[in-house]
């Protein structure tokens, strides 16, 4: 079992609600759930009421990147300095093996981890709605569930995020026809801002809100689900759901000069390689550097980084994550000794394994309330559509989250990661992911942020933190342009204006390879609070239009 030993020293205590913020912030992907929480705020709920709606409204609304058939972490920071990680990561059908996706040959079947039933993992975020709500929200569930309710009856708007994303699956979904139902009505995509309606799933978030977790993972609607995903090639059973439990666990915590990070404990492969991130670049002066030198700097932590993810992380309650050693700034240093300023370290000279690219989504959103509660949750169902399957009658789409397992080692799953026995597929185990939902407790500011972009959402949430802690805006936060590298792939992924002609060519000279990304990436979601003067700063991803942030100390502006 993993150790957490010095990591969990804490900088210095909470200034414990020394002032509270001038009102609430909010920033999510999409308007229709940003209103929902300000709705349930408004209502007298805290912020992890106000998460719950958002959640449960995103599952509505964004069907493409979360919902009720997927999973999620969600990270809590109260008032009283006291946090939690709600770990609601789907888990593997007690019926799956090893090789369940190798084909005879002993290839992958990639197919089958993305497409189709036997594509899905045991749904967690219903029971996480239901702990985050009894235990840390002050309203009832079922009014925390109101405003998702009303989306789903009265219909929410059809955006260009679901109508993009809706591109890439439709083909798939089209096969499953309680989803062609309701997304594609008439047998094609809706146009941008038609009204969906979506009544099968607010019935099964009204079951949610009058009898909780037994009404999803217990009897009748379990034993429907069950059928359905069985009906559809799956290998779920009754006691699959009957046994799903959501689990508590302890945020990584670390310092960066004199604040205080709180981040994603495995499953998330995210928490740890922050503080790796941190601790390999805190032996070098960025400051002083001009920026190719710096970006040559992270880009050679960021592929010693996901060496390591490869290698080591997978699911906590399985396997023995070797959590110390990796956040040690001894470890650090020794990695740090490989490192040259004037040269890339080919990742074929660190051992380990390889990659590619898809169409991906999941869905972050991040709040701090006037009493200075925090919540920084990501949520996903992994591929847009998840696996492309609704079982009729639920209204929700199922997850493909058991291609984020390693199907075979060194297979690249869908974002190019490559994993091993850490991450190998056993009954009842949590994939490893990437989701990194984070919260900064500076004595100035105090920040929660995150973002969807699978193998990607590291590197953001590093870069965005960097950015918070030089003193950026919330919007600058997430405008910034970005750039990546993730071991394998051997290059330096950019996004148009991330580097300049000559910083490109610096980069080049050192042996880099510099990717110019086809598209950009990302849909950060940052809110912070600044504790000198009490304002509040909520920002929305600009990379997509139908951008959800909003403020109350602004007056509810959605930009
Ligand atoms: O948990 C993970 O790491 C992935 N299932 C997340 C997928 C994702 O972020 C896709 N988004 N764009």
């Amino acid at each position: 079992m993993m150790r957490l030993g010095w990591l969990l020293v804490l900088v210095w205590p909470l200034v414990a609600a020394a002032q509270k913020p001038d009102g609430a912030a909010i920033a999510s992907a999409n308007k229709q759930a940003t209103a929902a929480g300000m709705e349930i705020l408004a209502a007298g709920g805290n912020a992890f009421d106000a998460a719950v709606a958002i959640s449960a409204a995103l599952s509505v609304v964004e069907p493409e990147s979360s919902g009720l058939g997927g999973g999620g972490f969600f990270l809590l920071h109260r008032n009283d300095g006291s946090a939690t990680f709600i770990d609601a990561r789907e888990k593997a059908p007690l019926a799956a093996s090893r090789d369940m996706y190798l084909k005879a040959d002993g290839t992958a079947d990639r197919d089958k981890s993305v497409n189709g039933a036997l594509a899905a993992a045991i749904p967690g975020l219903p029971a996480a709605l239901v702990v985050v709500s009894k235990k840390y929200g002050r309203l009832p569930l079922s009014e925390s569930l109101r405003p998702a309710v009303a989306l789903a009856q009265k219909g929410f708007l059809w955006s260009e995020k679901n109508a993009a994303m809706m591109g890439w699956r439709a083909e798939k979904l089209a096969a499953s026809s309680p989803a062609r139902k309701i997304f594609l009505p008439g047998g094609k995509p809706p146009a941008v801002g038609a009204r969906i309606r979506n009544p099968d799933i607010a019935r099964v978030l009204q079951a949610l809100g009058k009898d909780g977790h037994k009404s999803f993972y217990t009897g009748r609607f379990a034993q429907q689900l069950v059928d359905g995903v069985r009906a559809a090639g799956g290998i779920w059973t009754i006691e699959d759901l009957n046994q799903y439990r959501v689990v508590e666990r302890q945020p990584l915590r670390f310092a960066y000069r004199d604040q205080e990070i709180l981040t994603s404990p495995p499953p998330s492969s995210g928490g740890i390689a922050l503080v790796a991130l941190f601790n390999i670049l805190a032996g070098y002066d960025l400051a002083t550097m001009e920026r190719a030198g710096q970006v040559h700097l992270m880009v050679e932590a960021m592929r010693r980084v996901y060496r390591d993810r490869a290698v080591y992380l997978g699911d906590p309650d399985f396997v023995d994550v070797p959590l110390e050693m990796l956040s040690s700034p001894f470890y650090a240093a020794g990695l740090r000794a490989s490192i040259r300023t004037d040269k890339a370290t080919p990742s074929t000279m660190l051992p380990g394994v390889t990659v590619a690219s898809e169409t991906t989504d999941t869905t972050h959103f991040s709040i701090i309330d006037a009493d200075g509660n925090i919540a920084a949750v990501t949520q996903t169902v992994n591929l847009p559509y998840g696996n492309a399957v609704m079982v009729a009658g639920t209204g929700f789409m199922l997850n493909n989250e058991m291609d984020d397992f390693s199907v075979k080692p060194g297979v690249p799953n869908a974002f190019g990661l490559i994993g091993d026995d850490a991450n190998a597929i056993e009954p009842g185990k949590r994939p490893l992911s990437s989701m990194t939902p984070t919260i900064l407790i500076g004595k100035d500011r105090v920040a929660a942020l995150g973002a969807p972009g699978g193998s990607r959402i590291i590197t953001q949430v590093f870069l965005g933190l960097t950015s918070i802690l030089a003193g950026s805006t919330a919007t600058e936060v997430v405008t910034q342009p970005r750039f990546h590298h993730q071991f394998e792939p051997d290059q330096i992924s950019i996004e148009p204006g991330a580097l300049s002609e000559v910083e490109q060519a610096e980069l080049i000279a050192r042996g880099s390879k510099v990717a110019p990304a086809e598209r950009p990436w990302g849909n950060m979601q940052v809110v912070i609070w600044n504790r000198v003067d009490g304002s509040v700063e909520a920002a929305s991803d600009p990379r997509w239009k139908n951008v959800g942030a909003g403020s109350t100390s602004e007056g509810s502006i959605y930009r």
